[in-house]
């Protein structure tokens, strides 16, 4: 219920930015934010990079469940541990950036 609450008050409330962000992805701003590179790639630059790439969201489901290395830098991605409709639903919000 808790949650569901949340991420209701969050639709509601991030209007302002391009797409409502999902609840599960506060999990990656550890690391990502939305338009500033901070330890990951940022992730309008991720959306950039895949755009008309008709596997992007697919791709973007498998580093959130594998981690990744090498592709932006010298860090790497841990391998996140969230649920596989929230990492959809995370990977068409990256993509609406
Ligand atoms: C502990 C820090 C950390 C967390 C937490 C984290 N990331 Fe990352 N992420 C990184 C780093 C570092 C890279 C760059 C990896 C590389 O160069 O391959 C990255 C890269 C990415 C990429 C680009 C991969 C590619 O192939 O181009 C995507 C997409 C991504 N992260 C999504 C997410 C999502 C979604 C979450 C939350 C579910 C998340 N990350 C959580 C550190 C993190």
């Amino acid at each position: 219920m808790k949650v569901a609450l949340f991420a209701a008050v969050l639709v509601a409330f991030s209007g302002l930015a391009s797409a409502a962000e999902p609840a599960a992805a506060k999990a990656c701003m550890a690391c990502h934010q939305v338009d500033k590179k901070v330890f990951g790639p940022m992730f309008k630059d991720v959306a950039n990079k895949y755009k008309g790439d008709a596997k992007a969201e697919e791709h973007i489901v498998s580093v959130i469940n594998n981690g990744s290395k090498g592709v932006w830098g010298t860090f790497a991605m841990p391998k996140q541990d969230i649920k596989p409709d929230d990492a959809k639903a995370i990977a068409k919000w990256i993509m609406s950036l």
